[in-house]
């Protein structure tokens, strides 16, 4: 089989991620991908993925600290994986294009909706495919949800939730995902939601929203349960503190282009904890958009609720791509999910490049997502309720435009 030649950008947490999603592709027929190289502007980093790639692939990639040199000197390098902070996915994404290689981007697609359009102009002038890789609506729940929505199993949907909160003052995950000019924590959980409202219930026409900075102090955790070498390595390296600048704590009503109504409470900080999601069609109701590991659940009208395994026992017409269906032949979440859904990333990327087919979260798709939860920053900023088009055109941009004078995205 073809395969295309890519390299890693960005060898911390997810990166890690992303070599074992290759693994799990490696072992598959439909293996398309091989990691030539990886590249961290910390050389360490860029070791140890490099020591972990030939653990888990076999061969080693090699190393480098930039990425235009990596370009230069690996021969047929075809695509670029940038698993960065999203502070930085605008410059390397457009120096990538522009160097030519064909790039898959980690979610949040970028820092700011201006930064996305440079990405997608860099693309477009590069004649280059350009993806994101949003995994949760890859999941067999999100797929399955998407499916009854499609064949409007529950009649005609009206009304949404979407709520996650969780409560505490503790770092999440790494001290950069508390400020702004790095990517708060709505933001980098938040465009997984928005992602898959859209999926689930298509495009945003207005928003009404609100934020609030409710742990302006963020304090280590005794311990971490993910066992990557790298993860317990960043753990052991974090302060006992770090200062937040950006908000962690939103709430916001979505005014759908179908008609629905989608309320979203979404926190990581401050003191509740509480998570709902529900769907509510004509016909009943679905409990859940899925998400990545997920369950579908369907109740319809005066009949009892149904799980996800009892779904497919009822449904029609539903099947998962052929990656997919390998993956999950029983079509419902398995053992490494999350490396799963990265090899089908990779796959659908190598696919596109390989045999021009489109890809899923494209540009223009992941800068939706983006906009889409700083509609609600920038409808609290302005007080009032926005059009998803002003945000995504960045007509209301006042929250943003600070980001953009830090980072001197212009
Ligand atoms: N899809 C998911 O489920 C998921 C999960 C975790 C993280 N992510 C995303 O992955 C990205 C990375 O997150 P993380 O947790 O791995 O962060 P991290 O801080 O652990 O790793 C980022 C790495 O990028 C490197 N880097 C920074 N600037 C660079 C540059 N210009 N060139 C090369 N390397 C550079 C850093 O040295 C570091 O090694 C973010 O966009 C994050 O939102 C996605």
């Amino acid at each position: 089989m073809d395969k295309i030649r890519i390299g890693l950008v960005g060898c911390g947490g997810m990166g890690t991620r992303h070599l074992y999603g290759l693994q799990e592709l490696a072992q598959t027929p439909f293996n398309n991908v091989e990691l030539c190289a990886v590249c961290d502007i910390h050389r360490e980093n860029a070791e140890l993925a490099a020591t972990e790639a030939e653990q888990l692939l076999g061969t080693c990639p090699e190393i480098f600290t930039d990425l235009e040199e990596m370009v230069q000197r690996v021969p047929d390098l075809t695509a670029v994986d940038v698993v960065t902070d999203p502070s930085v996915h605008h410059q390397v994404v457009c120096q990538a294009l522009d160097l030519g290689m064909h790039v898959m981007v980690e979610k949040p697609m970028a820092i700011t909706v201006q930064a996305c359009h440079k990405m997608i102009e860099a693309a477009e002038r590069n004649n280059r495919k350009l993806s994101v890789a949003e995994n949760y609506r890859r999941d067999a729940s999100a797929r399955l949800v998407h499916h009854l929505l499609k064949t409007e199993t529950i009649g005609v949907p009206y009304m949404a939730l979407f709520h996650s909160l969780s409560g505490n003052n503790t770092i999440f995950i790494t001290p950069w995902r508390h400020l702004k000019d790095k990517g708060g924590p709505i933001i980098d959980m938040g465009v997984h939601f928005t992602d898959l409202i859209r999926y689930q219930l298509g495009d945003i026409e207005e928003v009404y929203g609100d934020i609030r900075l409710i742990e302006p102090v963020r304090k280590k955790q005794e311990s971490i349960g993910d066992n990557y070498t790298f993860y317990q390595k960043r753990f052991k390296a974090m302060a006992s503190e770090v200062p937040a600048t950006a908000e962690d704590n939103s709430i916001a009503m979505f005014k759908m282009e179908n008609g629905a109504t989608v309320n979203w409470i979404v926190g990581l900080g401050g003191h509740g904890n509480y998570g709902g999601q529900m769907i509510l069609g004509t016909k009943g109701v679905l409990k859940s958009f899925g998400t990545r590991g997920g369950r579908a659940v369907m109740q319809l009208a005066e009949q009892a609720e149904m799980g996800h395994q009892e779904i497919l026992t009822v449904v029609d017409g539903f099947s998962l791509e052929p990656l997919a269906e390998h993956f999950f032949p029983d079509r419902i979440a398995t053992d490494n999910v999350d490396w799963k859904i990265i090899a089908l990333e990779y796959y659908e990327l190598a696919e596109a490049i390989l045999n021009d087919r489109q890809i899923e979260v494209n540009g223009v798709e992941g800068m939706k997502d983006v906009a889409a939860v700083y509609a609600i920053f920038e409808s609290a900023k302005a007080g009032r309720t926005v059009k998803m088009q002003e945000v995504e055109n960045c007509q209301v941009y006042d929250y943003q435009k600070e980001i953009d004078e830090i980072l001197e995205i212009n």
